[in-house]
């Protein structure tokens, strides 16, 4: 895990969110396109299966909010996924995009970035999404820019055990609940822990690297934030708006 890409990037590491979501449509090829060319040297994504076991990259259980379309992604099959329109909604210079799958988008984005693979599924088909994301990243060699999380502790425990060369995170969520989480992450010891920037402070950020573990947080957008977070030593965090991200970089240095 020490050879991974991870560790060799300047922190904090800036993860474009679903890519350059704040200008081109969420999980879509043109997104990650947008990152890139905005120097992005991260990337985040979320994952989940088709009906007919694909993994697609997409952030919600349904595909309603991103396209014309209606229903689970669960529910249908990578044929009837295909057909949508995930960037019309977004712009109309977007008009054409696809749902990608996470093959296509290892394809597209190569050695060019690290990505943060995201396990949704809560509760449902987990070892089948796990196992075939890790078959992939395995199959396409892709385990040095590869790190995974998820808000479910089964997924991390699964990365863990089968492919320890990529580092795995536990997503918390914001307020009392995320704290227990962190409170009772001890015993699942992930290798990064991933909480909503309202649950950090300067000491629990010390207080995980004395653990020699990683801080990535989410969602930071606002300069202010972004201040505190480089002045904290968060080691990463997951953004929207690169140029936001990047104009406090040449402000603060
Ligand atoms: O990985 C950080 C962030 O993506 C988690 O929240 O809802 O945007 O997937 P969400
Ligand atoms: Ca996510």
């Amino acid at each position: 895990m020490n050879n991974h890409r991870l560790f060799e990037l300047v922190t904090p590491v800036v993860f474009a969110h679903r890519g350059a979501s704040k200008f081109a449509p969420e999980n879509t090829i043109a997104s990650f396109r947008s990152a890139l060319e905005m120097g992005a040297l991260a990337l985040e994504l979320d994952i989940t299966l088709t009906r007919d076991g694909e993994v697609v990259v997409i952030h919600d259980d349904t595909v309603d909010r991103t396209t014309g379309g209606a229903g689970a992604v669960a529910d249908l099959d990578l044929a009837e996924i295909k057909r949508l329109d995930a960037g019309i909604g977004f712009s109309p210079e977007f008009k054409g995009e696809k749902i990608p799958t996470l093959q296509e988008v290892f394809a597209f984005v190569q050695d060019k970035a690290l990505i943060n693979i995201e396990l949704k599924n809560a509760g449902k088909r987990n070892a089948e999404l796990v196992q075939k994301a890790l078959d992939l990243v395995t199959s396409m060699h892709m385990q040095e820019t590869i790190i995974f999380s998820s808000f479910y502790p089964y997924n991390v425990r699964m990365v863990r055990e089968l492919l320890p060369e990529c580092p795995v995170g536990l997503l918390t969520l914001p307020g009392i609940p995320g704290r227990l989480e962190i409170l009772f992450s001890s015993r699942l010891s992930p290798d990064m822990i991933h909480p909503h920037y309202s649950n950090l402070s300067a000491a629990f950020i010390q207080k995980q690297h004395a653990r020699l573990r990683r801080v990535h947080t989410y969602t930071v957008n606002e300069p202010a934030l972004i201040r505190k977070m480089i002045d904290w030593e968060v080691d990463g965090f997951f953004c929207d708006d690169l140029i936001t991200a990047q104009r406090v970089f040449i402000d603060t240095h």
